[in-house]
């Protein structure tokens, strides 16, 4: 059986202009951003956000980040914004950083997993940018993979995952930084992160206060999970194959591949590829991505599990990070990538 492909567009002025018209049609439309690709829909149109939650076999009860061309937009969505909320949005729009607020009445209850909240931001890609500038509306876009799965870092991990039940895909080609936006209810007086990601704590902390991140922890509730955003309750970012990971160092990995002996074992680990090969000899192993940082595994990590499965591997190994900065919303990806839910 042949594959139906979408329509892949590049990112020049009449393809947005294209992409937009689906969008103010009803369609879905797949685009970058710099976190990862969004799977968008016309947010005022129910009928529209109702199909994007079926094809991506998405729990109703999981809200969907309303994406905005700029900070002028908000009052589209937000029926109030807070002090915190423009103080976030003057410093990190735009970019990774969604902003829960007080929901307008007239945002469908499709969008909001029928809350009293909408989580709205504004993309920090020309391609996303450009696209909601043409379309002139707000568009609702979870990430452009089935409900689960790893998000999707490339416009070929999009059409891989949805053939055509998208109408589009814009090829803005790989995302910069590659893992979700941070989402932080904003509608009190101090952040509440509900999902990690590339805005850190230390980054919320600094940015309010003008402090060092280590004494933001002296505020009550500055910073804390107390409420985690719905999306994270679900088992998430899995690859087809097992996820496992092991603790930083090349005694880690070597034990994985030992316990493995006969397996085909797919490696992402933190270390130059000739050294972790060195490593691997022996066993039947592929390496999939290697990293020098936290952030630079965040940026890999899709797509090292996405290839893991398409190399059919029997296990990915995955070497940890610490868990300060970007390292905590990686592990928090990888975690939930092994089942280990949070
Ligand atoms: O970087 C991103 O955030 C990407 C790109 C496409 O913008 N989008 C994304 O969407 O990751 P999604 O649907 O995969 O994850 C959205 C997360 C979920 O955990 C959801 O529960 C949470 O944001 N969220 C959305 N609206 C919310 C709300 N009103 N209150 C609490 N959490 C909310
Ligand atoms: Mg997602």
């Amino acid at each position: 059986m042949t594959m139906v492909r979408p329509r892949v567009l590049e990112a020049r002025p009449a393809d947005l202009q294209l992409a937009a018209e689906v969008l103010q049609a009803g369609g879905l439309v797949a685009f970058p951003t710099e976190t990862v690709y969004g799977l968008g829909a016309h947010a005022r149109d129910a009928a529209a956000v109702a199909r994007l939650f079926r094809v991506k076999g998405r729990p109703a009860d999981n809200p969907v980040i309303v994406h905005l061309a700029g900070l002028d937009a908000l009052g589209q969505v937000a029926a109030q914004v807070t002090p915190l909320a423009r103080s976030l949005a003057a410093q990190f729009w735009p970019g990774p950083l969604t902003l829960v607020l007080p929901a307008r009445g007239d945002v469908p209850a499709v969008v909001t997993g029928a809350a009293p909240t909408v989580g709205v931001r504004v993309p920090d890609h020309p391609v996303a940018l450009g696209l909601l500038a043409a379309a002139d509306l707000p568009v609702a876009a979870p990430s452009a993979n089935r409900s689960g799965r790893p998000s999707p870092t490339t416009a070929a991990h999009v059409t891989a995952e949805f053939g055509a039940d998208v109408e589009v895909v814009v090829d803005g080609g790989a995302c910069r930084l590659g893992l979700e936006s941070t989402v932080v209810d904003a509608r009190g007086r101090v952040p509440v992160v509900l999902r990690e990601g590339t805005v850190t704590r230390e980054d919320l902390g600094l940015g309010l206060r003008g402090v060092p991140a280590g004494r933001s922890s002296a505020a009550p509730g500055a910073g804390t999970s107390t409420a985690a955003s719905p999306g994270t309750r679900y088992r998430h970012y899995a690859p087809r194959c097992p996820v496992e990971l092991v603790a930083p160092g090349q005694g880690g990995i070597r034990a994985a591949i030992r316990a493995r002996a006969g397996e085909h074992v797919g490696l992402v680990a933190a270390a130059p590829a000739d050294a972790v090969e060195a490593v691997a000899v022996g066993g039947r192993v592929t390496v999939l991505a290697t990293f020098h940082d936290a952030v630079e595994l965040g940026r890999r990590l899709y797509d090292a599990l996405r290839r893991g499965e398409q190399a059919g591997v029997d296990v990915i190994v995955v070497e940890s990070v610490p868990e300060a900065g970007v390292g905590r919303a990686v592990m928090d990806r990888l975690r939930r990538a092994a089942g280990q839910l949070g």
